[in-house]
């Protein structure tokens, strides 16, 4: 078996955490318990990429669609959030992690939105993982947010037209600053991008698990990682 290389990991790392309901409904329990579950798997993982020093870690909390499930689902979600920042906090500083939020802010139920802040601006100091949480987060909408911003700073002379290029849309976007993922994963056997992180995924390597959210642990994410080391990223030219 191969083993990994410590020396050659994915810079960043991005999960799209699927299978929390059909977890709970395979067990006959509430949907709710699936997404409790899924945050002992978010605790283990966060703590895994903090200790092999990966760079940027991004877990896909919420999305701009999962306002259209039951209120009690989302209400429930809202809260384990709230609860996994308070609970984790000062382990979360401990180990130097950077929490930062992508997704529409302003659009988050209060107490949501106070415990992100307060997470952030307490850890923004720290210079290990940065756990970016995409919560209210949507591709399309983060390029919508990006065009806008975007045509303001063209209307007030600050940018011409012939300027823009892949360099400036990157600035415009939620996740400026940071380097595209290298790794994307999502568990519970679905094979789609649901509106993740549509331009920064451009020549990201996917890993696809059958194995359901509450059921990721430490030795799944290595698996990704070893296979991760095996791929030959080829960005569009021939090599070898
Ligand atoms: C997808 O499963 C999962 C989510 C929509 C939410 C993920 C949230 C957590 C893991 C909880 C805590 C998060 C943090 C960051 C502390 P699904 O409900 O769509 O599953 P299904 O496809 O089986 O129905």
């Amino acid at each position: 078996m191969e083993i990994l290389d410590k020396e050659n990991l994915p810079g960043h790392v991005a999960i799209i955490m699927d299978g929390n309901g059909r977890w709970a409904k395979h067990r006959g329990l509430p949907r709710v318990v699936g997404h409790r579950s899924g945050m002992e798997s978010v605790r283990e993982i966060v703590k895994l990429c903090a200790e092999l020093k990966i760079k940027v870690l991004t877990l896909y909390a919420f999305s701009t669609e999962n306002w259209k499930r039951p209120q009690e689902e989302v209400d429930a979600l809202m809260n384990l959030l709230v609860e996994y920042l308070h609970r984790e906090i000062e382990e979360l500083v401990q180990n130097d992690v950077q929490i930062r939020h992508i997704g529409r802010a302003t659009e988050l139920p209060a107490p949501a939105l106070e415990a992100m802040t307060v997470a952030t601006e307490r850890t923004c100091k720290n210079k290990g993982l940065v756990l970016n949480l995409a919560l209210n987060y949507g591709g399309r909408t983060e390029i919508v947010d990006a065009m806008r911003e975007i045509a303001v700073k063209v209307k007030e002379g600050e940018l011409t037209v012939s300027s823009i290029d892949e360099g400036t849309i990157d600035k415009y976007l939620y996740t400026a600053g940071l380097p595209d993922p290298d790794l994307l994963i999502r568990t519970s056997g679905d094979c789609r991008i649901s509106n993740f992180l549509l331009w920064q995924l451009a020549y990201t390597e996917f890993w696809l698990t059958p194995v359901m959210w509450p059921d990721f642990r430490r030795r799944h994410l290595l698996t990704a990682l070893i296979e991760f080391q095996q791929r030959e990223r080829r960005y569009g030219e021939i090599k070898g």
